[in-house]
């Protein structure tokens, strides 16, 4: 079992697909991860679920593989209240990102609404295209992303796969964004609608991963002046060299809402 531990999770569910719905069944969401280099002891670890459901995760991943061994069932124990899976918390710099996710999840919902008004008006809406792409440019990305990368994931081993995996994502995103310029340049609707899909689809799952699964785990991780540090130079960020930058942009997607509902 040991060698499995400590194998990266994609090798183990082609080898034991059972594994999969095991992970799934408790909100693991594993399956869809591009990368899958991350280990299944990480796995189990950085989730946050009580000591009981990870005790029979782990009988239960364990009996995937070796169907044929005995394994001694675990016995539940009784646990401290707050041990089970909680109402989230979070300290004040990581809910202050968690709070810029709102923002942003409001453009990932308009999607569907965004694609109906390009599709419905004869003229392709450039300017409506280019403030999205402006919006996940400065806020999403030089506003949020930088300050998980440049400040945030500096807390942490930057070799370990679970941020190698989330950096993959803003990579990935960075990508839908240079494909929708690119089609914006070549009047190509269906393709902008593609890839703004495909950024709402892989944000989605990436801030709720972040939200339910890194941000907590971080914090577990960080010493009480590691929070205070981190706290003061957010704070830089969005007093000094980003200032003014989140409102702006609070209104730039208060306009587009508008203009979606409205056509
Ligand atoms: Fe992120
Ligand atoms: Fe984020």
């Amino acid at each position: 079992m040991k060698a499995y531990l400590n194998a990266p999770i994609k090798e183990v569910i082609t080898k034991f697909p059972e594994v999969a719905g095991i992970l799934t069944s408790y909100d693991i969401g594993c399956v869809p991860c591009a990368v899958g280099t991350c280990l299944l002891k990480d796995v189990v670890t950085i989730h946050n679920i009580s000591e009981n459901k990870k005790a029979e995760l782990m009988y239960r991943v364990e009996k995937a593989i070796y169907p044929d061994r005995q394994i001694a069932k675990p016995v539940p124990v009784a646990e401290q209240p707050g041990s089970k899976k909680e109402v989230l918390r979070y300290s004040p710099p990581l809910k202050a990102l968690v709070d810029e996710h709102d923002l942003i999840k409001r453009l990932l919902k308009s999607v569907p609404g965004i694609a109906k008004y390009l599709r419905k008006n004869p003229a392709l809406d450039k300017e409506l295209v280019l403030n999205i792409v402006d919006f996940i440019r400065k806020y999403a990305d030089k506003l949020h992303h930088a300050k998980e990368e440049d400040i945030l994931f500096k807390y942490f081993d930057g070799n370990s796969d679970v941020l190698k995996t989330m950096l993959a994502d803003h990579t990935s995103g960075r990508e839908h964004v240079k494909s929708v310029v690119k089609a914006l340049n070549e009047n190509d609707r269906e393709s902008i609608i593609l890839h703004l899909e495909g950024y709402a689809a892989l944000l989605t799952e990436h801030i709720r991963k972040e939200d339910e699964i890194l941000y907590p785990w971080m914090d577990r991780g960080l010493s009480v002046s590691q929070v205070g540090e981190l706290f003061t130079k957010f704070n830089e960020v969005d007093t000094v060299t980003q200032k003014g930058v989140a409102e702006k942009y609070r209104k730039s997607i208060e306009l587009m809402e508008e203009q979606i509902i409205t056509e």
